[in-house]
């Protein structure tokens, strides 16, 4: 069973660019939808109820536009809006959450740094997933300001480099071995944290583990796209446009709207 109707995904900005480049790397065939709310980010110094609400707002604009799937491509949102999205629409949802169980399983130290936005630490769901892991020491850290820097495009300035120096320095002190990314806008910051972790510390974001599942979800439920008819990749925010493009580059159109 093939279906061309759009994979929809959300974010609070740009940082859900970095799922969707996993999803289209996997499944270049599936025509995508994506949705950047910058005007309204970051999501993570927000309430519950004003990421659900935001979170609906959103998923109702793509399913609008005859979505097949929904992947919230914010951490944030999942973790505090992806059970209410569930009961509320009947698309399949995909949410994203960080990826703690291959740190956990590899880690030799048995200490993991955790960086994610205040929205995202202080989830009940983020933290029924830590209780899986007793041996485990998390060491968490919210990072403050991350996102806004991101959003104006200052991922170089030297804003950037000290707050992520003051994030990780503490982190590396207490000895971890595997630094988790939990927001989907950090990817971008990879190079720049690099410069300032030790080699022997690894770097794990969601991106793949995400796309996997989008695509085993569409295979069991939906479908997938055939391979013959083109497919559409498409970009809409609610604020600066030149931002989103210069993320996603200059092969995909970007169209500012209001939603
Ligand atoms: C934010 O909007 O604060 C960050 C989004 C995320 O958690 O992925």
């Amino acid at each position: 069973m093939h279906n061309n109707q759009p994979i929809g995904l959300f974010d609070s900005g740009i940082g859900g660019t970095s799922i969707w480049k996993a999803i289209h790397q996997l499944m270049p065939n599936e025509a995508t939808l994506f949705l950047a709310d910058s005007l309204n980010a970051p999501y993570g110094i927000k309430s519950k109820d004003e990421i659900i609400a935001l979170s609906c707002k959103n998923t109702e604009y793509l399913l609008n536009l005859n979505c097949k799937i929904i992947v919230v491509a914010c951490n944030t949102a999942t973790t505090n809006a992806i059970k209410e999205l569930r009961s509320k629409y009947e698309v399949p949802f995909i949410g994203i959450e960080p990826a703690i169980k291959p740190a956990a399983l590899h880690s030799q130290t048995q200490k993991i740094g955790i960086l994610a936005t205040k929205g995202t630490i202080n989830s009940t769901l983020f933290h029924n997933s830590l209780q899986q892991y007793q041996n485990v020491t998390f060491v968490e850290q919210i990072g403050h300001g991350l996102v806004e820097l991101i959003e104006n495009g200052q991922i170089n300035s030297p804003e950037m480099f000290d707050l992520l120096n003051s994030y990780l320095q503490p982190m590396i002190a207490s000895d971890i071995d595997y630094l988790v990314l939990g927001c989907s806008h950090y990817p971008y910051l990879i190079p720049q944290i690099k410069k300032i972790l030790p080699p022997h510390i690894t770097i794990i974001d969601s991106g793949e583990a995400v796309a996997r599942q989008t695509q085993k979800v569409l295979q069991e439920t939906c479908g997938l796209h055939d391979l013959t008819t083109p497919a559409e990749q498409i970009f809409y925010t609610n604020s600066q446009s030149e931002v989103l493009q210069s993320f996603v580059g200059p092969n995909y159109s970007v169209f500012p709207k209001k939603f």
